[in-house]
């Protein structure tokens, strides 16, 4: 038997730039993948925002993706995918992969003394998602430290990636879990990423940074693999881009962040896909 492909995009969203920290592992993994990137900054945070308001946006997002023709959704967020996954599952007829349970897995995998500490959005920590992940792919006792980190999400948008300002709100928002020894902190929201080397330097090198972007890839991988939708790779790959909000801000951070001259950035007036479930979770 032959071999089937789909050189249709991988769709990837998240509320803003923070999704391009799992995008960027996605193409290093996956180089013959074409790729099609939606950030809502128009919209964000997500993180303070009501679970409803989260389902609404995710699915006019998803309805976005897959009048691109999309051959799979990648929920890069975590509050969304803590908030909107099962509606988004419920409601895609392409493979839906969010971002909670393989980051939750990397912990295990990585903590030594179980004690492992979670920053994310505060609808994130609200959602309680990691606590019940982890408790669940863990087979010895853990203990879970929650922080919300809301004020890391504008400081990313806003390029202070280094800045003294994100140090000191970094030092804040960290000590109280630093002070329980924890081993290993998960970066649940993919806005923080940006900020690693901020985090890294005020955790120490006690603690590991846990972010799943590399371990979302393999996920992927694995699914496009299972179902045949592999790229044939033919043809070099090609990567676009789309925002809520202002092209020109996207493109000076996301080709900072990417590394390369990023060109192909379109804006999507989000509004004008339905935000109807079919079914809700
Ligand atoms: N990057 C998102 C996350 O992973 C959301 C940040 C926000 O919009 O509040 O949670």
């Amino acid at each position: 038997m032959t071999q089937a492909y789909d050189n249709r995009p991988i769709g990837v969203f998240d509320s803003g730039l923070g999704g391009l920290t799992v995008l960027k592992d996605i193409m290093q993994r996956l180089p013959a993948e074409n790729t099609l990137y939606f950030g809502d900054s128009g919209r964000m945070p997500y993180g303070s925002k009501s679970v409803e308001t989260v389902t609404r946006f995710s699915l006019q997002n998803m309805r976005f993706l897959l009048d691109q023709d999309v051959k799979m959704i990648v929920i890069a967020c975590n509050t969304a995918s803590s908030r909107a996954y099962a509606t988004i599952r419920n409601n895609s007829p392409v493979p839906v992969i969010e971002v909670i349970e393989p980051g939750s897995r990397e912990a295990v995998r990585q903590s030594e003394n179980g004690r492992i500490g979670v920053i994310g959005t505060q609808g994130t920590i609200d959602s309680q998602v990691y606590i019940k992940t982890i408790e669940k792919l863990s087979d010895k006792p853990v203990e879970i430290f929650q922080q919300a980190c809301p004020l890391f999400v504008s400081l990313a948008e806003e390029g202070w990636w280094d800045h003294p300002v994100t140090r000191d709100v970094a030092r804040i928002y960290l000590e109280p879990l630093l002070s329980r020894h924890i081993d290993a902190l998960v970066l649940g929201c993919t806005h923080y990423p940006l900020l690693s080397s901020v985090i890294k330097s005020i955790a120490g090198p006690s603690v590991r940074l846990i972010h799943s972007g590399a371990a979302v890839a393999a996920v992927i991988e694995q699914t496009l693999k299972r179902t045949e939708s592999l790229n044939n790779g033919q043809k070099p790959a090609v990567h676009a881009y789309f925002t809520s909000d202002s092209v020109r801000r996207f493109q000076t951070l996301s080709s900072l962040f990417l590394d390369q001259p990023i060109t192909d950035i379109q804006h999507v007036d989000i509004e004008q896909y339905s935000c109807d479930a079919l079914q809700s979770d």
